[in-house]
């Protein structure tokens, strides 16, 4: 059975695939500063995993460890490889507001790019290669036209947050081909939904800075109302379009990316779009919502946000080839299961 390190800073992704991994019995090392997440979240993975083993006889699950360390220590890691054989390493970590990363630069160049470059270097000393990068889309060069390929032009990103992604990716590459690692490096955009449990999902306990999590405020009555950012867009309705992908096809797409990794041989630097292929504007996001909650939900449409572009989209043309893997879920099934789980919070 083999141990995979999983990096947390967000737990909302990083929590469906441990689930999805635990359920396909791998054993599962958590290492989160919990600055953003709370122990209570291992309750519902453990919970889920075990409700998965009763459900299904013969199913056997993986055991879940957890570290509360800092990627920016590194005598923390050196603690946790030494004392754990790891096989992988699917790296989460990262501060991620845009907005939030232009205030606080260096902040982000610590956590995202130095605490990355200590994970690095303790795999290396303990001849663990094999990774998994959440990369973000916002790599690609802005004056780009979508839909982006994994070959499309990257750099002169427009933020410290795009910029740290884009600096860890180049890194990871000349790890592939100076070090011998084999690296997996996911770009994605907008996960949304949560777990059909309804045990783990998004809820931020700040004003959320993303679509659907600000919207399940108000639909709560948490917040009294949206802020849709512009109506001039060059879009169907006028108002940004996005791929939102359901986090549990996102997990499922973490594993066949794993099965791809454990099939290579030799050093690899490959990149992946994890995408849906459709685009779902602000004002479709807001009606499908109140198609599912049954309400209106109150909005104001005021001037476009800053770095926001009309559409962003990706082919995920390769990823289908070679993983072997597609997208089940719809929007729909992803609000329908962040409302049931908004619903059910138990914390
Ligand atoms: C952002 C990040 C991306 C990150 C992703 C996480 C940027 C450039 N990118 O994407 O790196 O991985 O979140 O999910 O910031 N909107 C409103 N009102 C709101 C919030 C959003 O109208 O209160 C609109 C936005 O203008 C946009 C769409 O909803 O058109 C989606 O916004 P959001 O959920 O914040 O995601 P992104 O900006 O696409």
């Amino acid at each position: 059975m083999k141990t995979l390190l999983l990096t947390w800073w967000t737990w909302y992704i990083g929590s469906h695939n441990a689930v999805l991994l635990l359920e396909q019995w791998y054993n599962i090392i958590i290492f989160d500063n919990l600055s953003n997440s709370s122990r209570y979240i291992l309750k519902s993975i453990q919970q889920i995993v075990t409700a998965s083993s009763l459900n299904q006889v013969g199913i056997e699950v993986g055991e879940l460890k957890f570290y509360k360390w800092d990627l920016r220590n590194k005598n923390d890691l050196n603690i946790v490889f030494s004392e754990n054989t790891i096989d992988t390493v699917i790296h989460f970590a990262g501060l991620k507001a845009v907005w939030e990363s232009c205030e606080k630069p260096q902040e982000y160049y610590e956590n995202n790019v130095v605490g990355s470059m200590n994970l690095f270097s303790m795999m290396e000393q303990y001849n663990c290669k094999n990774i998994i990068f959440s990369s973000s889309a916002t790599v690609y060069e802005p004056t780009q036209t979508p839909p982006f390929s994994e070959n499309t032009l990257t750099g002169n990103t427009t933020n410290p947050y795009g910029t740290s992604k884009f600096i860890i990716e180049n890194i990871l590459r000349d790890l592939a081909h100076h070090k011998d690692f084999k690296v997996i490096n996911l770009r994605y955009f907008n996960p949304i939904g949560a777990h059909s449990s309804w045990l783990i999902g998004e809820d931020p306990s700040d004003i959320p800075n993303n679509l659907l999590p600000y919207i399940m405020k108000v639909a709560t009555g948490e917040l009294q109302s949206l802020w849709v950012y512009g109506n001039d867009y060059d879009t169907i309705d006028w108002t940004g379009i996005r791929d939102y992908i359901h986090v549990v096809d996102l997990a499922a797409w973490h594993l066949s990316a794993l099965n791809f990794l454990s099939q290579q041989q030799d050093s690899i630097f490959e990149t992946f779009n994890l995408w849906t292929w459709t685009g779902t504007s602000v004002m479709e996001m807001i009606q499908y919502t109140q198609d599912i909650i049954w309400e209106d939900l109150s909005y104001n449409i005021i001037s476009r946000r800053d770095g926001d572009i009309a559409s962003a989209y990706c082919s995920p043309q390769k990823a289908q080839n070679i993983l072997w893997w597609k997208a089940k879920k719809t929007v729909q099934d992803a609000i329908t299961d962040s409302w049931n789980f908004i619903k059910n919070k138990k914390y």
